[in-house]
């Protein structure tokens, strides 16, 4: 016994001692050529078009590691960007010897030279190997024809016309999160986490509907499809924090890849069901137009994509959903349940869509009913100013210029976080306030319209944009009519965190007590 656990041991020493010169290794290689980069871009005259790149602000940074102090470790990591941001102005730079240098754009006109660019599209290296392989779709694509082409089929199922037949599905899971609610908070008022659960439950079931066309609950082994998708997005995760699983060998053999695996087999079982049940349904009815354009799965079908990456298109599709939109939904209500007054104004726009019979049929509003809660919609998008759930990347593969004097060389990566702008006075005044009056038309057409970057923008912006709002809309409207939300937590006592989207450290818990309505 004794000496198994000794080998073992010895074996895991071997290991790590291979891993750290295999690591060593790499660290140098990726040195040398950072060095050898920058001292060619310093020789050479031809190059000055460089020189603003060269003394961009960037914070100290040490030989191997450069700065990874400033980003690692993972907690705090969003205050120590912001604070980098305010420090450095509208652009700074990171250094990197173990992949490229990040830099980090923080004006609306530096934005909107990358994001409105139709050549610079591709995501990013570092994303490009942390995406898992079963995953390969549109969202990961470094731009080009395959991720054009894609894009302009999956457009269409997530434009509002389209949007607009899912409407009674929103709602029936809606029925189901309040149902669950209500049994939550029947026995008082002690507060509690809704988000890890029914939260993520009810946007789950509007994401895979809405795109499947299938209620999950009516598959067999539907339900079970979003704990494999967590687990799957666990290990993925797992793999973010842990750089020397990035060594496909090592991955290959780790615990972590096997439960991929499993969780990834229970998935495609669920799907496959799903796609075979359509396609009877389509033989059935060819010509329905439903059928055939207003879901992703339709669409692909139609256009004769195969499964496997009708698959990887769908699974990508519904877990960029599932970390973004449940995220974004519990802001806005934590937002309104810490700031009563708007709470009550978006309640008075949603109780008269509500009683009025034509608006609203059976407890569901009619889809361009929604378009009324405009108040509501302004919250929801104030909410996503001051926590923005996610930021965008790109790696340039030629010089982008992005002003009179700067211009970034090929190679380097850019990001953006939102959360930088969105917090900058310059383009919201006291930013730290919640003031949905903001988005107001009025005050929008006055700011850079790259300043608010919550959904990305131009050729590659978020594809889910209005299917996310919408879930969003109904989620809280059907809360907002039915109980009056309190929280007992702040902003301040729920820090969020970049996980690698926003999240909070704390659950955040919420008080819901129902209303009497006559
Ligand atoms: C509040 C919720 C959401 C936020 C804040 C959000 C934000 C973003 C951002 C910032 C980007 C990157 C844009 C860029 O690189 O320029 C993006 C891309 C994308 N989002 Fe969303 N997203 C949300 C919900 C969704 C949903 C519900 C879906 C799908 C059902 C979705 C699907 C995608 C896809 C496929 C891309 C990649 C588009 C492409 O590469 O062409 N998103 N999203």
């Amino acid at each position: 016994m004794q000496s198994n656990s000794s080998s073992a041991e010895y074996l895991r020493d071997v290991l790590l001692v291979f891993l750290f010169f295999l690591m060593s290794f790499k660290l140098l290689q990726n040195y040398i050529k950072q060095w050898n980069l920058s001292r060619n871009l310093g020789k050479d005259a031809t190059l000055d078009i460089y020189k603003a790149y060269r003394s961009l602000p960037s914070p100290p940074s040490f030989p191997f590691i450069g700065n990874a102090i400033n980003i690692l470790p993972k907690h705090g990591m969003l205050q120590r960007l912001v604070n980098l941001g305010i420090k450095h102005g509208h652009c700074f730079k990171l250094t990197n010897p173990l992949t490229e240098d990040l830099v980090f754009l923080n004006s609306p006109e530096a934005v909107q030279a990358i994001l409105s660019s139709h050549e610079h599209l591709r995501r990013g290296h570092l994303l490009e190997k942390l995406w898992p392989s079963e995953m390969n779709s549109m969202a990961i694509y470094p731009g080009g024809e395959k991720w054009k082409s894609m894009r302009k089929i999956l457009t269409r199922p997530f434009m509002y016309k389209a949007l607009q037949i899912h409407n009674p599905c929103f709602y029936k899971q809606c029925e189901r999160m309040t149902s669950q609610l209500e049994e939550r908070f029947v026995n008082g008022n002690s507060a509690v986490n809704i988000v890890d659960d029914l939260l993520k439950q009810c946007i789950f079931g509007m994401s895979s509907e809405s795109l499947m066309g299938v209620d999950l609950e009516d598959v067999e082994d539907g339900a079970k499809f979003c704990q494999n998708l967590d687990l799957f997005l666990q290990q993925w995760l797992i793999r973010v924090y842990r750089p020397w699983l990035l060594i496909p060998w090592i991955w290959n053999i780790s615990s972590s890849r096997r439960i991929m695996k499993d969780s990834l087999k229970g998935m495609t079982n669920v799907i496959l069901n799903v796609l075979e049940s359509y396609k009877k349904r389509l033989n059935e009815k060819p010509d329905d137009e439903d059928l055939n354009n207003n879901t992703m799965a339709g669409v692909m079908l139609k256009n004769g994509i195969e499964p496997v990456t009708i698959f990887r298109e769908v699974t990508a599709m519904i877990t960029i959903a599932n970390e973004t939109t449940p995220s974004a939904a519990a802001y806005a209500l934590f937002m309104l349940a810490l700031h009563p007054n708007h709470q009550e104004l978006c309640r008075q726009e949603i109780d008269a869509a509500f009683d009025d019979p034509s608006k609203c049929q059976n407890g569901v509003l009619e889809f361009e009913a929604l378009k009324e809660l405009k108040h509501l919609e302004r919250c929801i998008q104030e909410s996503l100013r001051m926590n923005p759930v996610t930021g965008t990347f790109r790696t340039l593969e030629k010089p982008l210029r992005i002003n009179e004097e700067l211009v970034l060389p090929s190679n380097v990566s850019v990001v953006i976080v939102p959360s930088m702008i969105h917090n900058n006075p310059k383009y919201f005044p006291n930013p730290e306030q919640f003031e949905p009056e903001r988005f107001l038309p009025e005050n929008v057409r006055e700011r850079h319209r790259y300043a608010y970057v919550t959904f990305g923008a131009g050729p590659r912006n978020c594809i889910g944009m209005k299917l996310s709002m919408i879930e969003i809309k109904v989620i809280m409207a059907t809360i907002l009519r039915k109980f009056e939300v309190r929280t007992p937590d702040t902003r301040e006592s729920v820090q969020l965190e970049l996980d690698p989207t926003l999240k909070p450290l704390k659950p955040i818990r919420f008080t819901m007590k129902k209303r009497i309505l006559t």
